[in-house]
């Protein structure tokens, strides 16, 4: 177990059944984020100096909107090149074409991509415009061209209100890789200030399988908001379950979750570190 405090301001505390997992409270979601970024502008220029790629699995949603804000500030301040980076993106709805509003493709063009110097061809976000017939192979061939590049250096992750990392939810096992998805009703719910209405909401979406994202050497989960909490304490502190596919992550040795205040609201001062007042 870790106790080790590399800055004054979050709390550090590794669970005592699950070895590689720790959480950090921070004080809010600008803190964590940059955190997060500076740490993956650091793995991308030591690869750099060792003349490596470094491999990165990205998210979308709300949540790591400010970690990429702060990655291009580095980029444009700071010089962070990104012509060593191979990206691996989480997931995207099934159908949807690139261009739509709700497409994650354009997501991270809007967020990321167009503002830094990433190589184009460097970029993987799972295809929605596939014929179904062909995504079961498409998706082997995602698990494997992340593989062939070497694995993913650091993951980032958001969390569903079903517990879900990736599109990967409630029912998906441990082994699960790329694939085809149902979404669960209560995401959709959350997507429909997206879509502007339930029945725009995509039924289905190719997410990286709870396998394919615990082959990750690092893993950084990111949550933020009281509408977060439940599941949060749900999965870091209940039983490891397909009912909860983010409680998977207790299994890694290298995951770390980074909350706010309102985030980390349900945990027990022991998770956090803290002495009962
Ligand atoms: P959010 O989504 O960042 O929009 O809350 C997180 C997720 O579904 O993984």
């Amino acid at each position: 177990m870790s106790s080790t405090l590399d800055s004054p301001t979050p709390l550090k505390h590794t669970i005592e059944s699950s070895q590689g997992l720790s959480v950090l409270k921070l004080s809010d979601a600008a803190v964590a984020s940059k955190r997060v970024a500076r740490e993956i502008g650091a793995l991308i220029r030591q690869r750099a100096s060792e003349n490596r790629n470094c491999v990165l699995g990205l998210a979308t949603g709300s949540t790591p909107i400010r970690v990429y804000r702060e990655l291009v500030r580095m980029h444009r301040e700071e010089g962070l090149s990104f012509h060593n980076v191979i990206t691996f993106n989480l997931d995207e709805y099934f159908p949807i074409q690139p261009n739509a509003a709700q497409s994650y493709v354009r997501f991270m063009n809007e967020q990321l991509f167009d503002h830094i110097d990433i190589v184009r061809t460097n970029i993987h976000i799972p295809n929605g415009t596939i014929e179904l017939e062909a995504v079961p192979g498409y998706c082997r061939d995602y698990d494997e061209l992340i593989a062939t590049t070497g694995g993913i250096d650091l993951q980032l992750l958001g969390i569903g209100r079903t517990g879900h990392i990736g599109f990967n939810e409630p029912g998906a096992t441990r082994d699960t890789r790329t694939r085809l998805v149902k979404l669960d009703t209560l995401t959709r719910v959350d997507a429909v200030k997206d879509f502007g209405g339930m029945d725009q909401v995509p039924l289905l979406a190719i997410t990286m399988g709870v396998d394919s994202i615990l082959q990750s050497s690092r893993i950084r989960l990111l949550a933020f908001g009281e509408h977060k909490a439940d599941i949060v304490q749900r999965s870091i502190e209940g039983p490891i379950t397909s009912t909860i596919p983010a409680s998977y992550l207790k299994t890694h040795r290298d995951v770390q979750y980074l909350l706010d205040d309102a985030a980390a609201e349900c945990l027990s001062p022991s998770t956090l570190g803290e002495t009962p007042q």
